[in-house]
């Protein structure tokens, strides 16, 4: 929006400009100075800065580092003025007697560098051997010599459980049935001891191929193969065996304890059961479950070893009772269904019945009530 007035003003102003660029011009060239460009003075000063930084470089550069000889460093064996530094050490070399030689005691130059022999290492300016079996450890600067694993807590040693020690290697430990010195020479892992010189289980465990595993016990399903993945072998330690149902059964004077997991002998009289198997069946014992079966002299518990009905207890087994005149020390001896008593030591007829060739029978027309006869209706 600028009017013919304001593009006035701007002419006179620039005029004004000029006109002042040459008064300058001209006091200066009247103080004698010379007249330069405008871009020269910021080229200069930048060289110049240039210039200084370079020179601080190229002098640090020099402090920091003494000069060295320009000649290459010298390798092993090259004739050197004493610990002068003139040999390579970062290939191990120095100077001690007039020619390169390895600075680690022990070590050897292998053609390009100085290096500790195998099963050695480097530690206090010497190569020393490498740990052995018991000994301390730390990779990857200090390795195990021979196989030994450098445990975890730093020690070289052999893997606990799959190998062992032989006082000089770690020996991965024996199969089944190899032979063995120690327990410690079998596997472990498959659970095998040496015993007689073979890695084998011990005698209540057997081999299933794989590993050794416990033998069978009472009732468990069994066969009479011993050894192997099909193996099913009862555990005989404990007197059990192969039954011919396939089940592991005690010998036949003993029944199977389930508390006490083995085989316990035959109760007798009196004795606490819990099943018939539990009481000596060749001297004729049940275990009754109910109270008050008992046919014996003595009064007896219900689930102790006792005699069936009508049976009865000797002293030494249960045995039937007794029919007409057998002998007798008590009615309990003496045969309940036919019915005889015990009198004078002979089972005899309750008075007023009559032994009728298979049992006690009252006079025609009458019936025993248990006690007597009376008549019929
Ligand atoms: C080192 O050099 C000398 C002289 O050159 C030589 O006699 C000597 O056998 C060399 N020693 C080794 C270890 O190379
Ligand atoms: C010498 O040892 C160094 C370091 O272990 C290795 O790098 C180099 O290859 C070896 N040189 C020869 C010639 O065996
Ligand atoms: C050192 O060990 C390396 C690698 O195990 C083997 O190649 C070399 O022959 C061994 N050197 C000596 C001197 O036993
Ligand atoms: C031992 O050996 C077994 C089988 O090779 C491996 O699984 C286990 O990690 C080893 N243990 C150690 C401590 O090296
Ligand atoms: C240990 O085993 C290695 C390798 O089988 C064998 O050379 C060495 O004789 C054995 N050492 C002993 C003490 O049995
Ligand atoms: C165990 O090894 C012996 C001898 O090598 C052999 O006679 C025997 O049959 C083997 N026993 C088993 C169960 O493999
Ligand atoms: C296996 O190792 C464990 C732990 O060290 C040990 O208790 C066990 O008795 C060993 N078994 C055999 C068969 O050596
Ligand atoms: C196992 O062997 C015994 C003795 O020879 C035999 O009495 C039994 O019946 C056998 N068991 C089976 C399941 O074959
Ligand atoms: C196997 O035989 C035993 C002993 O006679 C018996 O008690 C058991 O009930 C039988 N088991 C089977 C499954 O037949
Ligand atoms: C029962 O006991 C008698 C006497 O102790 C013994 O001789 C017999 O073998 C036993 N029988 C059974 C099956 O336990
Ligand atoms: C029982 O014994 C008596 C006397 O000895 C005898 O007379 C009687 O016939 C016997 N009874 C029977 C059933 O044997
Ligand atoms: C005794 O035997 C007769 C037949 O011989 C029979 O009729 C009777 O019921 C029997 N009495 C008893 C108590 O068993």
């Amino acid at each position: 929006m600028s009017t013919s007035r304001d593009v006035d003003i701007i002419q006179v102003s620039v005029e004004n400009e000029e006109l002042l660029a040459q008064v300058k011009r001209t006091e200066t060239v009247a103080k004698g100075k010379c007249i330069v460009p405008k871009w020269l003075p910021p080229i200069l000063i930048i060289v110049l800065i240039l210039t200084i930084l370079g020179a601080a470089f190229a002098m640090g550069y020099f402090i920091s580092y003494p000069r060295k000889s320009i000649k290459p460093l010298k390798l092993y064996n090259e004739s050197c003025t004493v610990l002068s530094g003139e040999c390579d050490d970062s290939r191990g070399l120095y100077c001690p007697s007039g020619r390169c030689i390895c600075e680690t005691v022990n070590s050897y130059y292998n053609g390009s560098s100085c290096i500790c022999p195998n099963l050695t290492h480097v530690a206090n300016q010497a190569c020393v051997a490498d740990p052995f079996y018991g000994q301390t450890c730390s990779p990857p600067t200090i390795y195990c010599i021979s196989n030994f694993i450098c445990s975890t807590a730093g020690v070289c040693t052999c893997n606990a459980t799959t190998q062992f020690f032989n006082e000089s290697y770690c020996i991965t430990q024996y199969v089944y049935n190899a032979s063995c010195t120690e327990t410690r020479h079998c596997s472990n892992t498959s659970n095998l001891y040496c015993l007689s010189n073979r890695c084998a289980c011990v005698s209540n465990y057997y081999w299933n191929g794989s590993s050794c595993v416990p033998k069978k016990l009472g009732w468990q399903t069994c066969n009479n193969v011993t050894t192997g993945a099909s193996a099913l072998p009862c555990d005989d330690t404990l007197s059990l065996y192969c039954y011919s149902n396939s089940t592991c059964q005690c010998p036949n004077t003993m029944y199977w304890d389930i508390n006490y997991q083995q085989c316990e002998t035959k109760r007798l009289y009196g004795d606490i059961c819990n099943a018939d198997f539990y009481c000596n069946e060749t001297l004729n014992f049940i275990c009754p479950t109910l109270p008050g079966t008992c046919n014996c002299p003595a009064w007896s518990n219900d689930y102790t070893c006792d005699c069936q009905p009508n049976w009865f207890y000797d002293g030494l087994q249960c045995i039937q009772r007794k029919s007409i005149n057998g002998t007798c020390l008590g009615t309990y001896a003496c045969d309940r269904n036919t019915p005889l008593v015990c009198f004078s030591g002979l089972c005899l007829c309750p008075t007023p019945t009559t032994w009728t060739g298979s049992n006690c029978t009252c006079s025609s027309g009458q019936t025993w009530t248990g006690s007597t006869c009376v008549v019929v209706g």
